[in-house]
């Protein structure tokens, strides 16, 4: 009997996967439904996968009243029906892309050992446990490879300092708070292929000398606290972790920690304080966590991405990834395509695909059909793209350039109804609302900020200026980027879409 496919992730859960899966095998007894991670494709969710002979064919999105009747027209047998996709890997959406990090993510049993060895997991770690000390710096800094958490910070640069900081005890910590709005790709690894981030987290501690991990998870993704600490436990039986990682004699070993529900404790010093159980709030830099992170130690912070982009820079060498990608922005990034769009879902293209395609080709426009006014990329501190700024290359520096952030690569999309004084006015009310209260141009900023927009919006536009100022107060004054960027989607709000500011008064009040 051939298998099936049926997501088990947050994603393709939240719109009936469990409820799906659980009608097939009653319908079916006999049939092996395999709970994978999701493809990426949201708006085929729930995408049922059947295994034929002619590979694996999708239909979706399946909702439980369709299952009784594709099942008797013919799906096991991969038949025509109207929810036909066709082979997953020819869908467009995911013919066009370029997967690296989330090469088995939605192919395989996520939780199975044998499966993501068959599929090409471990080679790299392999092929680390033979590299020196110095080569194994060489061949991720020869990688390009950048944080993926939204700084950009080269990742051999970070290694290398602590690799070179003299300690007893030395600490990888994964930053798995993904609080960015639009964001779910540190998630869908996760849930779809927990042992990548193992293999990359275990490639880092032996090469910066590191017996011991934490992933800092956010409470809000229970399925993937969930599938991280069973992936622990079956890395630790199959000896990836532990005392003599795959025989070798570098020890190490994993704990998952679940994170409070603060933005700002995705900021790395503050995710340190709240490892160490503290309050979560900004260290002032210097000391780098690089030279005093974790409990004083010498500690490496990377985002998820930035991690599981490790094991097949080791596997194919530095060359092949830095081959892809454009200037210093070297790779691939998982593109998070959400907010009001009509194909949302991951994208991981090499970097220097325009926002334009992205946005227009990729994702096809809104879901509501409307024009797409705005697109808020890097999160609740990045700036607004009007569509006349559709040519930006989706790189570090170019967007830079534009007064923007890649961040970690969210996209929201928003169609022609959207307010952009309000959505000013939102970016700093979050900054009031998350702010750690540790400096002032931060915590009192962003309120006056609210306050500020307020009376913009009640058709004071004699406050504009007052609002300029603040911001330019905020990005200079702030300890950390929480404060220091949010003048970015604010201001590049009033920059493109100064008419939702200048309003008459008459139109202000509707
Ligand atoms: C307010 C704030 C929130 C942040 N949230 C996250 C987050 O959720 N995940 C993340 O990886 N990095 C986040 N960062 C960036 C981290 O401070 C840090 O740069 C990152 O974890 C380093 O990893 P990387 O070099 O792999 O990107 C945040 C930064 C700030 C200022
Ligand atoms: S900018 Fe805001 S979040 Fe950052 S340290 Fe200052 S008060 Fe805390």
């Amino acid at each position: 009997m051939n298998r099936v496919f049926v997501p088990g992730d947050a994603l393709a859960v939240s719109v009936g996967a469990d409820e799906v899966a659980a009608a097939l095998r009653a319908l079916c007894p006999g049939v092996e439904i395999v709970r994978n991670g999701s493809r990426g494709m949201a708006w085929l969710e729930p995408l049922i996968e059947v295994e034929t002979d002619g590979g694996r064919i999708g239909y979706g999105p399946v909702d439980l009243t369709d299952l009784p009747e594709l099942l008797s027209s013919g799906m096991m047998a991969g038949v025509a029906h109207k929810l036909r996709v066709g082979r997953p890997e020819e869908v467009p959406f995911l013919a066009r892309q370029t997967r690296i990090t989330f090469a088995r993510c939605g192919v395989i049993d996520p939780i199975s050992f044998d499966a993501y060895r068959a599929a090409g997991g471990l080679v790299g770690l392999q092929r680390a446990l033979a590299m020196l000390p110095g080569e194994l710096i060489a061949e991720l800094s020869d990688s390009g490879l950048r944080g993926r958490g939204g700084a950009g910070f080269p990742t051999g640069i970070k290694w290398r300092t602590v690799q070179q900081a003299p300690a007893d005890q030395k600490y990888i910590v994964c930053n798995a708070d993904e609080g960015d709005s639009g964001t779910f790709a540190d998630r869908m690894v996760m849930e779809g292929d927990p042992f990548l981030l193992i293999e990359g987290m275990v490639i880092a501690g032996i090469t910066v000398g590191a017996t011991r991990g934490y992933v800092y998870l956010r409470s809000e993704y229970p399925h993937a606290i969930s599938m991280m600490n069973r992936a622990v436990v079956v890395a630790e039986n199959e000896g990836l972790l532990g005392p003599a990682v795959l025989g070798s004699g570098h020890s190490f070993s994993i704990e998952i920690r679940v994170g409070a529900g603060a933005y700002v404790c995705g900021e790395e010093t503050s995710l340190l304080d709240s490892l160490e159980g503290k309050r979560g709030q900004v260290r002032a830099k210097p000391p780098l966590p690089a030279i005093e992170g974790l409990f004083g130690k010498p500690t490496v912070v990377n985002n998820v991405l930035s991690l599981a982009a490790v094991p097949d820079i080791f596997a194919k060498g530095a060359a092949a990834y830095k081959a892809l990608g454009v200037g210093r922005s070297r790779g691939t990034m998982p593109v998070q395509l959400a907010g009001n769009i009509a194909r949302g879902g991951l994208f991981e293209v090499p970097f220097g695909i325009t926002l334009g395609e992205l946005v227009m080709d990729v994702g096809g426009g809104t879901a509501t059909g409307r024009p797409v006014r705005a697109v808020q990329v890097g999160g609740p501190l990045g700036a607004y793209f009007p569509p006349a700024l559709f040519d930006t290359p989706f790189d570090y520096e170019a967007f830079a350039a534009r007064d923007g952030l890649i961040g970690h690569g969210g996209v929201v999309v928003f169609d022609d109804t959207v307010d952009m004084a309000r959505m000013a006015r939102f970016a700093m009310e979050f900054c009031a609302v998350e702010s750690c209260g540790k400096c002032t141009p931060c915590r009192i900023g962003s309120t006056r900020g609210v306050e500020v927009l307020d009376r913009i919006i009640a058709g004071d536009a004699s406050q504009m200026p007052l609002l300029e100022d603040l911001c330019e107060t905020m990005k200079f004054g702030s300890l950390c980027a929480l404060g220091g960027f949010t003048p970015y989607p604010v201001m590049s709000a009033v920059r493109h879409f100064r008419e939702d500011f200048v309003r008459p008064l008459s139109m202000a009040a509707e």
